[in-house]
């Protein structure tokens, strides 16, 4: 049963310095971290920033997940993590992707009704099945883009 595949969906509040130069290496790290480790470990997923927040989906058999969700909760790039769904899945959603990442403006929010709020994209208000769909959707329009 340890290898049956999951999804998991948090989100967590972005300590990651606004800074542009900074944003930009905390980001490329954490990427280039986590599709190494990601392919190696089965994982598929991705990841959604804006300035104050991250959301991510985490695919792949219960024992990865649950050992790479162990290694996020430490990561002192960002806190408040907040688990939204974990649960045994039939399929993967994001079979293409170590981890797509997307960076959401306000303008590409405002596209998916009820998710941009004044202050901007708040994962808060979403359930994580709403997080699941709105990340694989973004990241099958990337698809379509390539
Ligand atoms: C928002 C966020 C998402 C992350 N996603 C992943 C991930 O999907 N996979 C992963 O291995 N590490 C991810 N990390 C990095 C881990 O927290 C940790 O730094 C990394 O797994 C350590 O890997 P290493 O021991 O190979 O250096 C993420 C970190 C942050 C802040």
């Amino acid at each position: 049963m340890t290898d049956r595949l999951h999804r998991l969906v948090y989100y967590s509040r972005n300590h990651v310095s606004a800074d542009a130069s900074s944003f930009q290496s905390a980001v490329d790290d954490i990427l280039a971290r986590s599709r190494a480790n990601n392919a190696r470990d089965a994982i598929t997923g991705a990841l959604l920033f804006n300035a104050g927040c991250f959301a991510q989906v985490l695919e792949g058999p219960l024992e990865a997940v649950e050992a790479t969700f162990e290694r996020i909760q430490q990561d002192e790039r960002h806190s408040d993590v907040s688990l939204l769904a974990f649960d045994p899945v039939e399929h993967r959603s994001f079979p293409n992707w170590a981890m797509g990442f997307i960076g959401l403006s306000d303008r590409d929010a405002a596209r998916f009704s009820g998710i941009a709020t004044a202050s901007g994209f708040d994962p808060a208000r979403l359930s994580g099945e709403e997080i699941h769909r709105l990340l694989r959707d973004l990241t099958l329009e990337e698809e379509h883009a390539l």
